[in-house]
């Protein structure tokens, strides 16, 4: 309808209206702010979050669907290991903690195992914690109906899982460790230094493919990043075909005038699936771009280069790049990054960089 109107109309009575629109909008800006009611008041009649509204709505149902048919993760179960991870290493540790989640965790635990799919990894680190917390936990009624729940499930399952483990820990035991047990990096601050400074935002870039398997090495290490409760709600999209990674990139905005050179494409998308409550949405940006970000300095150690592209929140792009990549309804793109071998005289902005007294600041008095 819009589209139809649109060609319908001429361009400057599109201007006026739009101009118009922006004119009523900031009238009321005065009013709206001032309070919730008023600011929910006026994003009921101007429709910006609307998507973001539905897409945290179908996150929290795909959320609980997930459970009753667990899948090759688990949101729940991630969480709640991380959480007796986080009992095991306190100081001083009770002998019994997370009765609040205990229960919780070994019934998630209990059809998680039993899921095909689950990765043997997840499998693993939540066996290998489980087996410590029952190891110290303290006898409660609430500990000991969990205990009872975690044997039945846990007989099931071979008393040691054979994976080689990425941490240091104990008998290539997921489980916590100490920080004297991290291997020392020989990574020096000017050598880090240089490697920011080698990343730039890249535009222009030689016609030749991005190999997968680069990309694959660079996403491992990207996956270190921090997450929030390690639920790790993000996907790296990876395309190295020449039209389709053009396609993709022409989904957004900031891509004009460049998009035909990029040789491929990586979607970060968020999953919202991930959580139960409204209050974490935004996690899927923070967690996604954290990741976005070893990805690029993983990537440029291999001698690729990449440029962030924006995905601000507009429909209709939305709509066109679903029809491109396959999403699920819950997942939300975080950003576009294009990727590729570096043409050589291509320009770079010099981008300068705010002085340190603009971002940070001594609170300490
Ligand atoms: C979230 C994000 C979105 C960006 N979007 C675009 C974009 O749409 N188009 C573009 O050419 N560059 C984009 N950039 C690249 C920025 O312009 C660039 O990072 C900034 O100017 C600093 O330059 P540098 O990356 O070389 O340090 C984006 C960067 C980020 C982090």
């Amino acid at each position: 309808m819009k589209k139809f109107i649109k060609k319908l109309l001429p361009k400057s009575v599109i201007s006026f209206i739009r101009k118009s629109i922006t004119h009523v909008k900031l009238s009321f800006l005065p009013l709206a702010h001032k309070s919730r009611f008023f600011s929910s008041f006026y994003y009921l009649i101007s429709n910006e979050f609307s998507n973001e509204h539905q897409a945290v709505l179908k996150g929290r149902k795909a959320y609980h669907e997930s459970l009753k048919e667990i899948g090759e993760t688990c949101a729940l179960l991630r969480r709640n290991t991380h959480r007796l991870e986080k009992g095991l290493i306190m100081r001083p540790r009770r002998s019994v903690f997370a009765e609040g989640f205990i229960q919780e965790t070994v019934d998630c635990y209990k059809d998680a195992v039993k899921s095909k799919l689950l990765a043997e990894t997840e499998k693993k680190w939540a066996t290998d914690v489980l087996d410590e917390y029952f190891k110290i936990a303290g006898a409660t009624a609430i500990t000991e109906q969990a205990r009872k729940t975690y044997k039945e499930a846990r007989q099931k399952l071979p008393d040691v899982f054979e994976l080689a483990a990425e941490f240091p820990s104990e008998d290539a035991s997921y489980k916590p460790y100490s920080h004297e047990q991290l291997p020392n990096t020989d990574i020096s601050f000017d050598e880090l230094k240089q490697l920011f400074i080698r990343r730039r935002s890249v535009r222009w870039y030689q016609d030749k493919k991005v190999p997968l398997d680069l990309v694959q090495q660079a996403a491992n290490i990207a996956s270190f990043a921090p997450s929030a409760c390690n639920r790790q709600p993000y996907r790296f999209l990876f395309c190295n075909e020449k039209e389709k990674a053009v396609a993709i990139a022409k989904c957004a905005g900031g891509t004009t005038g460049f998009a035909e050179n990029l040789p491929a494409m990586i979607a970060i998308v968020g999953d919202l699936s991930a959580y139960p409550y409204e209050r974490d949405r935004h996690l899927i940006y923070i967690d996604g771009s954290l990741a976005a970000m070893q990805l690029m300095l993983a990537l440029e150690t291999l001698g690729l280069s990449t440029c962030s592209i924006n995905w601000p929140e507009v429909d209709a792009n939305e709509r066109k790049i679903r029809k491109v990549i396959k999403l699920k309804d819950y997942e939300r793109v975080v950003m576009l990054l294009a990727v590729g071998y570096a043409d050589a005289s291509g320009g770079i902005p010099y981008s300068q960089k705010k002085a340190n007294q603009l971002i940070l600041e001594d609170i300490s008095q």
